[in-house]
């Protein structure tokens, strides 16, 4: 297939929802010829169906089960998809836990706070580990981007683990950009506002309550008017970005934490 991927492979973890970013990154890579790989906590009916639409379009997809909060299996998601396609090029740390609202005074440590830790920040860990000793053994460079978040650059009310996490995830994005350099794999980070995913709907309903909105539509529409470009984020915003840092054209870019938000973000 022709396309500024062609050749490549990407995988995206957490991309199994319809409408999430994964999927929307996804789809971006598949339209420029990139090998996709589709990985979810289960490969279940809404998985098969994000592959089957990136099959439409014209892609070589592999779907592959991993919970990125065990390390064995982010090892063995590297191993499959090197098997399937001969190499991993770029790896995007995806899956994420965002829907666990509550006060900082009652988060609960082992389900809460634990568990959103494990997912989002050791969990790009173990992946970006076991890719980058792949990438390093081809000897061809790679590209490992975090899924971050506005929350990485901002304190968010009741979502103290979540922020936490993404904060430390552009800590584990530099840490890597520097050691990874060499073998010319560049790390970056993409820091998204917010996007309506499934994700994103809860923390709709919680935070419209929370804040005293009549409704998720006047919230949303708030939302709207203080972004400098008039609306909240879309997947393809992210995709976007991502297609920019994985292609040759960034090669320079390393150790970044780029802001994709409207222009709500700016630091
Ligand atoms: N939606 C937003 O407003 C927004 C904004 C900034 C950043 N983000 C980040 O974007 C990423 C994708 O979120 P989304 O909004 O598309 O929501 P989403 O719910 O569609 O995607 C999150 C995915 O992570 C998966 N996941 C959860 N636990 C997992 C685990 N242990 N192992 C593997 N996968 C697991 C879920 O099954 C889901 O597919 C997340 O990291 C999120 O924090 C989202």
């Amino acid at each position: 297939m022709a396309g500024a991927f062609a050749g490549k492979t990407i995988v995206v973890t957490g991309s199994g929802k319809h409408k999430g970013l994964g999927q929307g990154i996804l789809q971006a890579f598949a339209d420029e010829g990139a090998n996709c790989v589709v990985s979810d906590l289960a490969i279940d009916a809404e998985a098969l169906a994000v592959a089957e639409d990136l099959r439409a379009r014209g892609a070589a997809v592999a779907t592959i089960a991993c919970d990125v909060s065990r390390a064995d299996q982010c090892r063995a998601l590297v191993d499959q998809a090197v098997e399937r396609f001969g190499s991993v090029d770029i790896l995007v740390n995806n899956a994420g836990i965002g829907f666990k609202m509550k006060p900082l005074l009652e988060v609960d440590t082992a389900d809460e706070w634990d568990q959103v830790i494990a997912v989002n920040l050791s969990g790009a860990f173990y992946c970006t580990q076991a890719a980058a000793r792949a990438m390093v053994a081809a000897g061809k460079g790679g590209r490992i981007i975090n899924i971050a978040s506005q929350a990485a650059k901002t304190g968010f009310p009741h979502l103290p683990a979540y922020v936490s996490s993404k904060h430390g995830l552009v800590g584990l994005t530099r840490a890597s950009a520097v050691e990874l350099g060499k073998h010319g794999i560049t790390v970056n980070a993409v820091c998204p506002n917010h996007v309506t995913t499934g994700l994103g709907a809860q923390q709709n309903e919680y935070f419209s309550k929370l804040l005293g909105f009549a409704s998720v539509e006047d919230y949303l529409a708030n939302m709207a008017a203080k972004n400098p470009m008039g609306r909240p984020g879309l997947p393809s915003d992210t995709a976007a970005a991502c297609l920019w840092l994985a292609s040759d054209a960034a090669f320079y870019v390393t150790g970044e934490a780029l802001n994709v938000s409207g222009g709500e973000e700016m630091h």
